[in-house]
């Protein structure tokens, strides 16, 4: 039977428990979607554009994205207000310790409503590299540690391969909640974001910094050419004190697994990053 018959009411309790049963477990948006009405054919209604999807890799497009408008919710506070918080928690915050408290005190950013934990940081915060990567995942959400999942298996071998692990590398992400479903982290989610994942490099005070995907680069770069193009080449990134740590964007773990024949290119970035820190030290 399936959860449309019209034999009897619908029992929203079955419903659900076809959901739970059929692997449905987490609301992806904020709103609800009438796929019912959709499969019928009739016309859902249509809301003013949001935001545009973004086009990082290794995530899917949020559903509908481009479709729906912010919820109400999130209307209630301006976002200027929202930015202006954490921007003041993130400056403010003089350890890191600090600034964690900040962020899992701040409610400026909707994504920590579907997350199960705030995924700060891992690693060795006196590290002389430092990694950032754009969002959790669901491993990584569970476990309240970045990179632990797939693509943070392979993260592990990349740092062997030029001599290091996590006890000689601190990694972190832009966004600091998992985004429900895997989706890309919208523009205004990266924006809130921002003032704390750059107070933590200036904390950390890296002697270099890798970007890993696009969506890092782009945000820690303040650029919007894409990863092909950036990755390999040296950039810098400015931290609020003027502090310019030398930045190397390079290939998304996640990306290199679906696309295994460019981890050859991460490499040579990450034999380049093994290049620099031997040169800093000497
Ligand atoms: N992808 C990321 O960008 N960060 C993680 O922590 C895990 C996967």
């Amino acid at each position: 039977m399936t959860p449309s018959s019209s034999s009897r009411p619908l029992d929203l309790r079955e419903l659900l428990a076809f959901y739970a049963d059929a692997g449905v477990d987490e609301a992806l948006t904020e709103e609800p979607v009438n796929r019912f009405a959709q499969a019928e054919g009739r016309a859902a209604p249509t809301r003013p554009a949001e935001l545009p999807a973004g086009a990082e890799t290794g995530r899917r497009p949020s559903p509908d994205a481009g479709s729906r408008a912010a919820p109400a919710q999130a209307m209630a506070v301006p976002d200027q207000a929202q930015a202006a918080a954490a921007r003041d928690l993130a400056r403010n915050a003089t350890t890191l310790n600090e600034l964690r408290e900040a962020l899992a005190s701040f409610d400026g950013c909707n994504l920590r409503l579907t997350a199960k934990n705030l995924v700060f940081a891992d690693g060795n915060p006196e590290a002389e590299l430092m990694l950032v990567g754009e969002a959790p995942g669901r491993d990584e959400d569970l476990q309240g540690l970045p990179f632990v999942g797939r693509s943070g298996q392979l993260l592990d071998r990349m740092l062997a391969a030029i001599g290091l692990d996590r006890s000689r590398a601190y990694i972190a992400n832009v966004i600091p909640w998992r985004p429900p479903g895997n989706r890309t982290p919208t523009p205004h989610e990266t924006e809130i974001c921002r003032p704390f994942i750059e107070r933590q490099i200036e904390l950390v005070n890296p002697k270099v910094l890798i970007c890993l995907g696009g969506p890092s680069a782009k945000t820690l770069l303040h650029t919007t050419e894409g990863i092909l193009r950036l990755r390999g080449n040296w950039r810098e990134h400015v931290t609020a004190s003027g502090t310019a740590i030398p930045a190397m964007p390079t290939l998304h773990p996640a990306y290199l697994l679906r696309t295994p024949a460019h981890k050859r290119l991460a490499w040579r970035d990450f034999l380049e990053v093994k290049i620099k820190l031997r040169s800093l030290q000497a």
